[in-house]
């Protein structure tokens, strides 16, 4: 999704934009711009289709000074990707770079064209620089204009304006897409990220919904949806300062793949004893909002919800507490019934994203006892509007192909279910006990299944010059059946399904010949001996089987079905273990397919527009 950098300093910011723009690559987009505006009111705008390497090139090649500026990556909604749509877009002496969707854009651009403007772009964006090149003219300042046209917008923005006649002052509103404001030592900026600005500052400050601000140098007044100033809270980010940078790695997604067992730790830490978990680290409160639940309804898009569908097995079978897993985009449109003491628990990575976000909002209407989310940023929107959040710790996740959040969201959500099952009396001092040294083990264990990279490197040669692939698993190994198909198909554009494996001969046994590989996930588990059968009815119709099977599952190679002995693990905590090789796999099939593997095409990182 589209990304927003901009700074008033007195140094040349240039480069502190097209860096923030770097940090922000991983959101997806497909083209970038800069205005920036010198001491003599001179504003240069260039833009690029393309890298933000194109951009930094050109900014250089055109030597760009000036203190006051602001940035964009854009990824298209509303025209196609094009140097003439990319932001910033101008209007006179204005110049806007927007983040969201103004669903109202076509009555503006007919109310804005009987006033005489002409429009340059096929964007909704443009609406808004001439909306307040507009509105300037009949107001007294910026933030004025910028207020009354936001009192205009309908939909979802986060928006920054420059004007040339004044660099010593953007201004900024936000309603649906986050902004937050970075504090420097006499210079000041701003971002739809904090990530973009860890370079510059580590002192932060989120606008909320409604807010507009102005930024000069030395200062930041916010004003609230009424237009009354207001004061937020500034926070101290915590954030890696290297988060940015792949290291010794090739991508993003490795990168993160292999940093599981460190993430792991981190979401565990200060949370579990040696055998119990500490009710209190979940939240306020969350001793007492805990014993009274009776149900849990979770609520995600794309990989996390993969990890609400394998933890409602858990919720059920270990806490004893009735678990519904729902799309987000799906369940606010839906006229749900919420069950008495429903706890509502959302999950992302971003904690941006609109369509989990808007669920939210129309949830907490509906009378849930309590909304908790489960997150990955802290300061996010979901973190904000929701009533405790306990975050996952996973560290800053920049491959769109979602992996660290998912494996830590499990974790966490493990440690929630022993805590509900304790406090419900469902789970016992042992059996908690028993969850909890599982939990302890994962690192190792992760270590192990990372062990496995060389082997399934081999393995994925197999996969690359096919079209289809299908994941089968049981039980909980049904959802991570589903995540290791989203992530083949996300970065290796390999067309991939899920089945539980029990549905086989329900209509996709249709699909098995020698050109369709099946992937199994066996752990040596209650359900085994029916997966065994799930595999002959594969094996019989001479499709091509790979076996993620437990060593003491007791499947060995032969004809068609290759076996890769995967270490016994607690089998608690086995889908956790069970979804790096499957990551693995996505990964090297992609690379051998030569995608952009942190940036596969079409998709973004955070998905802030609906
Ligand atoms: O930030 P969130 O976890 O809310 O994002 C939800 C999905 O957009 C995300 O998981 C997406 O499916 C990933 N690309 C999957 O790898």
């Amino acid at each position: 999704m589209c990304g927003i950098v901009g700074a008033v300093a007195q140094r040349d910011i240039a480069e502190i934009l097209v860096e923030g723009l770097r940090r922000l690559e991983y959101r997806g987009y497909d083209s970038a711009g800069v205005a920036i505006v010198d001491a003599q009111n001179h504003c240069t705008r260039i833009r690029r289709l393309g890298k933000v390497q194109e951009l930094a090139d050109a900014v250089n090649a055109a030597n760009v000074s000036g203190g006051t500026g602001i940035a964009h990556t854009r990824w298209a909604t509303h025209g196609e990707p094009s140097e003439t749509n990319a932001h910033p877009h101008a209007s006179g002496d204005i110049a806007v770079v927007h983040n969201g969707i103004i669903e109202n854009h076509e009555a503006l651009r007919e109310l804005l064209q009987s006033r005489g403007y002409v429009f340059e772009s096929q964007t909704d964006t443009e609406v808004i620089a001439h909306l307040v090149e507009w509105e300037l003219r009949q107001s007294e300042s910026l933030v004025e204009a910028l207020q009354k046209t936001a009192k205009q917008l309908e939909g979802a923005y986060g928006t920054v304006v420059l004007d040339r006649r004044d660099p010593s002052r953007l201004v900024v509103a936000r309603s649906g897409s986050p902004i937050v404001i970075g504090f420097g030592v006499g210079e000041n900026f701003l971002a739809s990220d904090q990530l973009a600005l860890l370079s510059v500052t580590r002192r932060f400050m989120y606008l909320e919904e409604g807010d507009v601000a102005e930024i000069t140098r030395r200062s930041v007044t916010v004003f609230d949806g009424q237009g009354q100033p207001v004061e937020r809270e500034i926070i101290e980010s915590n954030a890696e300062h290297d988060a940015g940078d792949k290291g010794q790695y090739r991508h993003f997604m490795q990168k993160e793949i292999f940093e599981q067992p460190n993430a792991l730790k981190q979401t565990m830490e200060g949370r579990v004893t040696h055998n119990s978990v500490i009710i209190d680290s979940i939240g306020t409160h969350a001793k007492e909002i805990l014993s009274k639940v009776e149900h849990v309804q979770i609520i995600a898009c794309g990989t996390s919800y993969n990890s609400g569908m394998a933890a409602r097995y858990w919720f059920e079978s270990l806490a004893g507490v009735s678990c519904d897993v729902e799309i987000a985009s799906e369940f606010r449109y839906r006229n749900f019934v919420v069950r008495p003491n429903s706890l509502l628990i959302t999950l992302s990575q971003s904690g941006e994203t609109a369509d989990t976000l808007a669920a939210l909002r129309i949830a907490k209407e509906k009378g849930y006892m309590a909304a908790m989310t489960i997150c990955n940023v802290s300061g996010s929107s979901l973190v904000r509007e929701s009533d405790f959040a306990f975050m996952t710790r996973a560290g800053t996740e920049i491959g769109v192909a979602s992996t660290k959040a998912f494996t830590t969201q499990l974790a966490a959500m493990l440690m929630l279910v022993a805590g509900l099952g304790r406090q419900k009396g469902n789970i016992d001092a042992e059996k908690e006990a028993e969850i909890v040294q599982a939990i302890h083990e994962l690192p190792v264990q992760i270590e192990s299944a990372l062990a496995f990279d060389k082997a399934i490197e081999a393995l994925a040669e197999d996969f690359a010059d096919k079209n289809h692939t299908l994941f089968l698993g049981r039980g909980e190994y049904y959802p991570i059946a589903m995540e290791a198909a989203l992530k083949l198909k996300e970065i290796s554009y390999i067309h991939a399904e899920a089945y539980a494996a029990g549905e086989l001969k329900h209509g996709p046994l249709a699909l098995i010949d020698a050109d369709m590989p099946v992937v199994v996930i066996a752990p040596n588990n209650d359900l085994l001996e029916k997966l065994k059968s799930n595999v002959e009815e594969v094996r019989a119709r001479g499709g091509l089987l790979y076996v993620f099977a437990d060593e003491k599952a007791g499947f060995e190679d032969s004809e068609g079905m290759k076996i890769i002995k995967m270490p016994h693990v607690h089998e608690i905590t086995a889908p956790i273990f069970y979804t790096v090789p499957m990551q693995l796999l996505s990964y090297h099939v992609a690379l051998i397919k030569g995608t952009d593997v942190d940036q596969p095409r079409n998709l973004a990182k955070a998905v802030t527009v609906e």
